[in-house]
């Protein structure tokens, strides 16, 4: 996909992040973000652009776009798949799912599979730490969407659906929309779809609905004994 240039319309975008916040500069993650929108990664062009309009220096932009995973500094795929292998979902599967990706779409971690004749959408893999979603190991991530409780066999459908430009919905409810299309969402400007999907699956309910059936609540912290050591220390 074409890089297309910092306009007048995305500084426009970008000022009107940084006026969100009473510090602008405190605007930085989310002006990355659409950077990202707009070219796909972070480019030279973008980091100047955040550091003009913030009035800091490129090298301060480049500190945090380097620092994040988040931000990439190479093109990506129109969706962006993540393999989580961190300790669970590593025990789960998720070294056999990464491991197979790697196979099927015939490419290493953070590289983007050649479109063959007929794909309509680019797919490319990284290997990603705990994304905080355990209890639906082993987890997959399609441009910061969750995929619940995948397989090796699920994940190449999953994988195989979005190159042929299938439509393909998280397990947890919305519709997977472009790389770019997120990263304008995590900048801030909302595709109107938040309320899409559950708030809460049903592992991540469990130990509540366990707690209900047997009466049990969380102590009043007014009546939770405080440690000495921590008295001596708040003093
Ligand atoms: S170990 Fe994979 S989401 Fe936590």
């Amino acid at each position: 996909m074409t890089t297309a240039p910092i306009d007048d319309k995305t500084y426009g975008e970008l000022r009107e992040i940084a006026a969100r916040y009473p510090e602008p500069r405190s605007g930085l993650l989310p002006m990355l973000h659409l950077v990202q929108s707009v070219q796909g990664r972070i480019t030279p062009e973008g980091i100047e652009a955040c550091a003009a309009v913030l009035d800091i220096s490129a090298a301060e932009v480049s500190g945090v776009a380097t620092f994040y995973t988040m931000y990439k500094r190479h093109p990506v795929g129109d969706y962006h798949v993540g393999v989580c292998t961190n300790t669970l979902c590593a025990v789960m599967g998720g070294d056999e799912i990464l491991a197979r990706l790697k196979e099927h779409l015939d490419i290493g971690n953070d590289e983007v599979a050649p479109q063959r004749q007929g794909d309509t959408r680019t797919v490319s893999l990284e290997h990603i730490e705990c994304n905080a979603a355990c209890d639906f190991a082993p987890v997959v991530m399609v441009n910061w969407e969750f995929m619940d409780n995948q397989t090796p066999d699920s994940a190449v459908q999953m994988v195989e659906a979005l190159r042929t430009g299938n439509e393909v919905s998280s397990t947890r409810g919305p519709t997977l929309c472009t790389w770019r299309e997120a990263e304008r969402v995590l900048a801030g400007f909302p595709d109107g779809r938040v309320d899409d999907g559950p708030t809460a699956g049903e592992a991540s309910l469990a130990g509540l609905q366990i707690a209900r059936e047997r009466g049990w609540s969380a102590p009043d912290p007014a009546t939770v004994p405080v440690p000495a050591e921590s008295k001596e220390g708040d003093a």
